[in-house]
């Protein structure tokens, strides 16, 4: 260890983005944010509709431009050549609000193959990457013949999953990817993106308006409030922050919410917790404090 710190992955520098600027629609939809990204991270955003969120990551891969400030991927800013920033939409990969409706190639296998064929890489490594994606989402390789259109809801998601996977992106950036799927659905989608920062080391920023998600997932949370970072730390700290939250349109989990109340009661149990397992002992710590049992 030389004791210097290395460059993050990914950097936002005072960033600020007004939409139809200088017509009766203007709108400022991010303030000033800044944010720095390690290799490796699981960063959930979270906020209320309308806090910036889509906005915020639309401009880390390049397709919003700031009105000011700066995205720094490794050190570098992905403005700064135009010939750059198509490289750098491969190793960023983003994947959309309800991905499915942009699928539109006549097989599976072909909507998946479309970045990587994009990238200029030659046919057999494309094949070895669609087949790869295919299994990083779960789905078996007999899908790839079929038209997307013959897919459920959770497999047409997998596949434009698989489709910016087959790019092997360094970071991956999710936008609400459980949004309108069933809770088996959603339970599937976060075991799968789990894995993919567990087992493939990828950096993950996860944006979604489930609190018990991103608390679940994520080792850091950023919480936006009207086109601000307006909290960011561990889940235990943010969810301590019980009325930050709430002026940001926010709750905390339901089980933080029971500490927090039985608290208000007297009881002296720590309430930096979001699930019901750390529920649990931290109960136990307390009844063994109080008690002595
Ligand atoms: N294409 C757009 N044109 C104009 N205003 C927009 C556009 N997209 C989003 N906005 C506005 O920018 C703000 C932030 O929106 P958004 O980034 O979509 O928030 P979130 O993803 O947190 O719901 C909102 O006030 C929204 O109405
Ligand atoms: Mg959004």
């Amino acid at each position: 260890m030389n004791g210097q710190k290395q460059t993050p992955i990914l950097e936002v520098r005072g960033l600020s983005h007004v939409y139809s600027v200088g017509t009766p629609f203007e709108q400022k939809a991010l303030d000033d944010v800044n944010l720095s990204v390690d290799k490796g991270e699981f960063i959930a955003i979270i906020g209320h509709t309308g806090s910036g969120k889509s906005t915020l990551i639309q401009h880390l891969n390049g397709l919003l431009r700031p009105t000011t400030g700066q995205v720094l991927f490794h050190g570098q800013d992905i403005f700064q050549k135009t010939s750059q920033l198509r490289k750098i939409r491969f190793q960023i990969g983003l994947l959309f609000q309800y991905p499915e409706y942009q699928l539109f190639e006549e097989t599976v296998g072909q909507d998946i193959a479309y970045g990587p064929a994009n990238m200029g890489l030659h046919n057999s490594e494309i094949t070895r990457r669609v087949s790869d994606a295919l299994d990083a989402v779960g789905l078996p390789q007999s899908i790839a013949e079929k038209s997307p259109f013959e897919l459920s809801g959770g497999q047409k998601r997998r596949v434009a999953l698989a489709g910016v996977l087959a790019m092997q992106p360094e970071i991956l950036v999710l936008d609400e990817p459980t949004a309108g799927l069933d809770p088996a659905g959603r339970e599937e989608m976060f075991e799968l993106i789990r894995d993919l920062h567990d087992k493939r080391d990828t950096t993950i920023l996860l944006v979604t308006h489930s609190m018990e998600d991103a608390a679940r997932v994520a080792s850091r949370l950023i919480v936006m409030r009207e086109g601000q970072i307006f909290l960011t730390g561990a889940p235990a700290q943010v969810f301590g922050q019980a009325e930050a939250l709430e002026r940001a349109g926010l709750t905390v989990p339901q089980v933080t919410k029971i500490l927090l109340a039985l608290r208000a009661r007297g009881i002296p149990v720590d309430t930096r917790c979001y699930t019901v397992e750390q529920a649990v002992q931290k109960l136990l710590a307390c009844r063994e404090e109080v008690l002595g049992c």
